[in-house]
């Protein structure tokens, strides 16, 4: 691997090989979403428990500060939205010169496998990885299932994980599910979770991201159930204990009610 691209992917994961990504791109399709109305403010206190955030240019250039700035993965696809007639019908929006003049990280691209779009996507992702190689800039795939949540299981997410790596992704990010190690087993690259629509309880947040550990993920790309929870710092500190010290979901629930009762926001 070339000098560029060891070093992006080693300023995202850290040297335990694992990685605790912020993502604050749902605005891209979902406008002004509950608690990302202000990125900025939402952002503000997260930012130093996060190895890297996951974000487009325009949020970045407005709402990031470049002198506290987590290494940058920037979202270079998009061109739908939630009001739109599918949220799979995506093209890339940013140019890899663009990428390097915001000195980001990584890149990340959706693909929609077993869409009308699937097609497009991926052979988009490859278009983005034939360029961003040239530069040396890691590729993450986000493999996305649109508003149909229930796609969520091992089979659909280790055949989207599998051909987002065949084409080229330095990195996967897709969302944990039952049997999960059948994901990672069949995906050649490291595969990082998502969590989807915030969860109940926290309790169900320290389980899953636990379990997608034991099972071979690298760490996370968790947005909502940090950013939408009432507490986001505690919860991230919590999180991090798992992907970062090995924590248990006792420890992590043990760690997020000592920073709660602190007055931890
Ligand atoms: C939105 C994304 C998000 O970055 C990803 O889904 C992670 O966020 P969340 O944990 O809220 O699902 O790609 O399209």
């Amino acid at each position: 691997m070339d000098w560029g691209m060891k070093n992006r992917l080693e300023r995202l994961i850290q040297p335990d090989g694992h990685c605790m990504f912020l993502p604050v791109d749902h605005g891209y399709f979902q406008g002004p979403t509950t608690k990302l109305e202000k990125p900025g403010e939402t952002i503000k206190p997260l930012i130093p428990f996060a190895d890297g955030l996951f974000v487009t240019r325009g949020v970045l250039r407005a709402c990031v500060d470049t002198r506290n700035s987590p290494p940058i993965i920037l979202r270079v696809s998009g061109g739908t939205s939630i009001i739109g007639k599918d949220l799979a019908h995506e093209s890339l929006t940013t140019s890899v010169q663009e990428v390097l003049r915001l000195n980001a990280a990584a890149v990340g691209m959706s693909v929609f496998v077993g869409s009308d779009y699937e097609h497009d996507s991926l052979v988009n992702l490859g278009k983005l990885v034939n360029e961003c190689e040239n530069y040396g800039i890691p590729v993450m795939a986000v493999t996305a299932v649109g508003k149909e949540l229930e796609k969520r299981d091992a089979r659909y997410l280790g055949l989207s994980c599998r051909i987002a790596a065949e084409f080229g992704a330095r990195v996967v990010k897709t969302y944990w599910c039952e049997d999960f190690d059948r994901v990672t087993n069949g995906c050649p690259v490291p595969v990082v979770m998502a969590g989807g629509p915030r969860c109940e309880t926290e309790l169900e947040v320290f389980e899953f991201v636990y379990d997608g550990m034991q099972k071979g993920a690298i760490g996370l790309n968790l947005g909502r159930n940090v950013w939408q929870h009432a507490h986001p710092v505690p919860m991230m500190k919590a999180l991090r204990a798992i992907i970062h010290e090995n924590a248990s979901v006792k420890d992590a629930l043990g760690i997020f009610t000592d920073e709660k009762e602190n007055g931890g926001n």
